[in-house]
């Protein structure tokens, strides 16, 4: 699709106040495992919740006063990527958001470069604020994808509606699609074809981040070797959701990942065990991991919660979810 008619950059606000687009973490309450795919995925059954931890992607274009701001020099727009510092970041030519800056911009015949800034020509500055925990199986490189493209969507006019946004997503990561919907969703195939299922209510959770990171790709990895297929389905973490029944949800909570990683960090399991001792209504790992999550009967019982058991997690958050879609936040 052609860049919006009238999109040029001459119509673009260059150095204006921007966009800024505030989008939660992801957590899977239910995650099962048919087998691999011929394409090396995995095809998967998952039941995807937005929780109430945030990410905020600010997106401005800058550019020398009274230049750069011909249709010509959309060619030689570089996109320059800024964070607030939180350690374990990928670096920006591996950053899901400048890659989904990239795409959006091929998509919509916008030339974007990941290149060294060109004091000539205008830029894209991303700026990532992270609030949710890096590298914890709970989507916070596809959070950040999702509001960047939104952000762009916005930004550079293009006016793609959320259908388009989510194929696009698709083809940035399994998780981007639904960080781009939020809600409550159920997904089938790589966790890219998504139906929103009633969710009443919300819930209480303790957002228990470990010590040590864990890669998605080792995990599935560990799963090829240790694991089976399973048949298990959705159907009583759905029933849970739509009976606002915290207790049910909290037994039926699955994950299909957890003997993989805990094959591969037998710890994590002694943790999931102290949590239901501590009292959780449920335990189970966020993704790929390494996080745990762990159901409360509400936020009172979370706090008590996450103060017991603090010492034994890098961080111990409480989170409430569903917690809605990316935000375009106004100034
Ligand atoms: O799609 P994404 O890049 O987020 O996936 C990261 C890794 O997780 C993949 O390289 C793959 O190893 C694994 N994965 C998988 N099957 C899925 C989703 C992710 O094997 N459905």
């Amino acid at each position: 699709m052609p860049i919006r008619k009238g999109a040029t950059l001459r119509h673009l606000d260059l150095d204006g106040p921007g966009v800024r687009v505030r989008v939660p973490a992801k957590l899977n309450l239910f995650l099962a495992i048919r087998g691999r795919r011929p394409d090396g995925y995995h095809e998967l059954v998952t039941v995807f919740q937005t929780l109430s931890l945030f990410d905020e992607v600010r997106a401005r274009l800058s550019g020398p006063p009274g230049r750069g701001h011909h249709p010509a020099a959309r060619r030689r727009m570089s996109v320059e990527l800024r964070t607030n510092g939180a350690p374990g970041l990928p670096e920006p030519a591996d950053n899901l958001a400048v890659h989904a800056a990239l795409a959006l911009g091929r998509r919509t015949g916008l030339t974007a470069l990941d290149g060294p800034p060109d004091a000539e020509a205008p830029r894209t500055v991303l700026e990532l604020h992270k609030g949710i925990p890096v590298a914890g199986g709970m989507a916070g490189g596809s959070a950040d994808a999702a509001a960047t493209l939104v952000a762009l969507n916005a930004l550079w006019r293009c006016d793609l509606g959320r259908d388009d946004l989510r194929a696009l997503a698709a083809e940035l990561g399994s998780d981007v699609s639904f960080c781009v919907v939020g809600g409550t969703a159920l997904a089938t195939g790589r966790g890219t074809a998504l139906a929103q299922v009633l969710c009443r209510g919300s819930f209480s959770w303790v957002v228990c981040t470990a010590k040590e990171f864990l890669a998605t790709t080792q995990v599935y990895q560990a799963w090829d070797h240790h694991c089976e297929r399973s048949e298990i389905e959705p159907d009583a973490v759905l029933q849970a959701l739509r009976s606002q029944d915290a207790v049910a949800l909290g037994a039926a909570l699955h994950n299909d990942l957890e003997p993989a990683a805990f094959k591969l960090r037998p710890e994590l399991r002694a943790s999931k065990e102290a949590l239901i001792e501590a009292g959780a209504l449920g335990v189970v790992l966020s993704g790929s991991g390494p996080t745990l999550l762990a159901l409360c009967e509400d936020d009172a019982a979370a706090q008590d919660l996450a103060r017991r058991v603090r010492r034994d997690f890098g961080q111990t958050i409480v989170a409430q979810s569903p917690a809605g879609g990316p935000d375009r936040l106004l100034r």
